[in-house]
């Protein structure tokens, strides 16, 4: 199934499972900048919410709040019993501590998954091995690559991956060029996570590989993914209308598995 159609199946089972819910779960996202990809991003997470009959409020403050002030309105949230799941969308002003905002999260909460003491992972690796799953392809003992190193992406990525028992290799900016092209050619899975339009393009892979790219970069108006399209190999995500929706569907996910923990405690 391409992932269109898998997240819109889903979105339907999610759909009719949110219909069954006596008390509608709910979230809410901070956002605390001026950001036009973060206001692309939120657009597309109040879509999907609004889709499947789940509640979302945004709660924009201004980028010159303090971190006192915005740790303030977070904890306002943590505390009330009506909203499951809190959001505070990167990035944050410089003057404002990321991991301060990022720890100050009721991990109960935290359906980006971002507090070390949070039960839910972050949504881009989860929902790249959900969708994995849901295709059947085998993760133990294969050669896993995963291309950048970044707290969301990449680090959780190879975490995952580690815990399905692939053998995981992560590159990253200082990796020599002739590590890369080895590690490539032998991969079974590869993630590309690095902010760079067609990173790997032309070089050797094997014809059964399974390429997840991972990348956005917006070129004169235009989305390109981290890998040249159309590579010659089993398996390779677009871009757009990849990664992109799957992460969206896993913090669906995410809030409904919150939402449960929260309403059976
Ligand atoms: N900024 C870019 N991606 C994300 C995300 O997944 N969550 C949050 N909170 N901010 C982001």
């Amino acid at each position: 199934m391409t992932i269109k159609e898998y997240v819109a199946k889903q979105k339907q089972l999610l759909c009719i499972e949110v219909e069954g819910l006596q008390v509608k779960p709910s979230f809410v996202i901070i956002q605390v900048n001026d950001d036009p990809a973060s206001d692309s991003y939120i657009r597309g997470k109040i879509k999907d919410a609004g889709e499947v009959g789940i509640e979302v409020k945004l709660d924009k403050l201004s980028p010159t709040i303090s971190e006192e002030g915005l740790l303030k309105v977070v904890n306002k949230y943590n505390n009330d019993p009506k909203v499951h799941g809190l959001i505070v969308q990167m990035p944050l002003p410089k003057h404002i501590s990321e991991d301060r905002v990022k720890l100050s999260v009721n991990p109960k909460k935290d359906i980006d998954g971002f507090h070390p003491l949070s039960h839910l992972n972050p949504c881009t690796p989860q929902g790249i091995i959900d969708y994995l799953e849901s295709e059947n392809i085998a993760i133990e003992g294969k050669s896993a690559l995963v291309i950048g190193r970044s707290n969301i992406v990449g680090k959780p990525m190879a975490k995952l991956l580690l815990n399905k028992n692939a053998t995981v290799t992560i590159v990253h900016s200082r990796t020599k060029k002739d590590d890369l092209l080895n590690l490539l050619a032998r991969a079974d899975i590869i993630v590309v996570a690095v902010g760079k339009k067609w990173f790997v393009s032309e070089e050797p892979l094997k014809e059964s590989a399974v390429i997840i790219d991972v990348g956005i970069n917006r070129v004169d108006g235009v989305l390109y993914g981290d890998v040249k399209p159309e590579r010659n190999v089993a398996l390779q995500t677009p871009v757009p209308g990849g990664v992109g929706l799957l992460t969206r569907l896993r913090l669906l996910k995410n809030l409904l598995e919150a939402y449960y923990e929260i309403c059976n405690n």
